[in-house]
């Protein structure tokens, strides 16, 4: 079999890669370890960037988006009793949209499928050779026989977990990370979100979101221990301790229910440099991770996605490969900003162990300095609606 790209996974990063070449007639296989249906069985954030809107925009795949999704203008932030809002629109002319990364990925498998693009799925053994090559070719197993497919060029795009970023030597990658010592409870609900934005809390007890999919779909997390597992927590318990995290006006409206989801996630800071090696280029969650805080992961990927097709289209349309050869350090340059965004605002979000009494009110200062400071609002506006790609 032969390509021109091999997109190996089925994420967001892969699909909207996919679609948006699919658009310019470069043919692309994608290369997808689980099923469809696993896939969207992800749980994840959906605060979109415009940079991702107009993507999913560009690549022909918006118009469910565009019908279903929530348009907010900002968020609001919560330490102990006070509340305060931060808009974005007001501040600096923007907002962010709420649409699920599982309609996302649902609308990106429609639209590939709907035009035929191919997908293997339950692949195993995946193997990216060549890479540093001007014939790489990916090895893999599917339905049980070896397969090879020859391309020229490999977009990683499996996650942190995946096989890409390892295919690059030790030799020339380097990895940053930061662990954070506490993890996120996520609950999902049948139940109306709590507040019509987001909300962002800071509490003695630890830090809590109110968040949401729709009006009927709320989505809440809990900051939690590292030693912490989603059985020791019933439903009950997790709403009594998001009301102590919220301020009283909102625990008062909470309204609880059944948790139809509910899972703990890690918090980890990460990003493996450079972003190609050769022929492969790494995309989304293959080489960078971002603590949930900021919604960047998602927005992250876009962006990668963003530069690493235009750099294809250059190099097939006009023959120029000055787009590929800079797509490590221009996704970088924001990925770096992204990162120190989401690290920021889990530093001043969360209680971290050990924290001493001058640490608390250096967290103090900095929420009321948002509180109180335009100009310290619109830089957090700035960031969290997306800097320019
Ligand atoms: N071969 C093929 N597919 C693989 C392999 C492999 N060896 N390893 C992983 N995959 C698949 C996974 O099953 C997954 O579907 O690659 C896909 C990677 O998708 P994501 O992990 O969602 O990463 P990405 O597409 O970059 O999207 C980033 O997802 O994890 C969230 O917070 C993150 O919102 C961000 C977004
Ligand atoms: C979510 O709705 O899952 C969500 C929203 C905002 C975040 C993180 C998660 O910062």
């Amino acid at each position: 079999m032969r390509t021109q790209v091999v997109i190996v996974g089925g994420g967001p990063s892969g699909l909207l890669l996919g679609q948006l070449l699919h658009k310019k007639g470069i043919e692309t296989v994608v290369l997808e370890r689980k099923t469809k249906e696993y896939v969207l069985g992800r749980i994840r954030a959906g605060i979109l960037e415009t940079g991702f809107v107009n993507l999913m925009r560009e690549a022909g795949v918006a118009e469910r988006m565009d019908r279903e999704c929530f348009i907010h203008r900002g968020t609001t932030i919560s330490y102990e009793n006070e509340m305060f809002d931060i808009d974005f629109q007001k501040l600096v002319g923007q907002s962010v949209i709420v649409y699920g990364q599982t309609e996302v990925t649902r609308d990106l498998y429609d639209a590939r499928e709907a035009t035929g693009g191919k997908i293997i799925y339950e692949v195993d053994n995946v193997q990216i050779c060549g890479a540093d090559s001007d014939a790489p070719y990916v090895t893999f197993t599917a339905d049980g026989s070896s397969q090879r497919i020859d391309c020229d060029f490999v977009a990683g795009c499996d996650g942190f977990h995946g096989v890409s970023r390892k295919t690059i030597p030790d030799d020339v990658r380097k990895e940053y990370e930061k662990v954070y010592p506490f993890g996120w409870l996520g609950v999902l609900s049948e139940t109306p979100p709590v507040h019509d934005e987001l909300i962002y809390s800071n509490s003695s007890r630890g830090f809590a979101l109110c968040s949401m999919r729709n009006e009927n779909l709320s989505r809440y997390y809990i900051q939690c221990t590292v030693a912490d597992h989603v059985e020791d927590w019933s439903d009950e318990a997790f709403w009594e301790e998001l009301k102590r995290r919220v301020p009283e006006s909102v625990a008062d409206k909470l309204v609880t229910g059944p948790s139809i989801e509910k899972s703990i996630a890690p918090l980890r800071s990460f990003v493996s440099e450079p972003m190609r090696w050769g022929r492969l280029f790494l995309c989304g969650d293959a080489a960078h991770i971002v603590p949930p805080t900021g919604a960047k992961g998602l927005n992250t990927a876009a962006s990668d996605v963003h530069y690493l097709f235009e750099g294809l289209v250059q190099y097939y349309e006009d023959k120029d490969s000055n787009g590929i050869d800079t797509y490590s350090q221009k996704a970088l340059a924001r990925i770096w900003k992204a990162e120190r965004f989401s690290w920021a605002t889990t530093n001043m979000l969360h209680r971290f162990p050990n924290q001493s009494d001058f640490d608390l009110k250096m967290q103090r200062a900095e929420i009321e300095s948002l509180h109180y400071n335009e100009a310290a609002q619109a830089w957090f506006a700035l960031n969290y609606v997306g800097l320019p790609y």
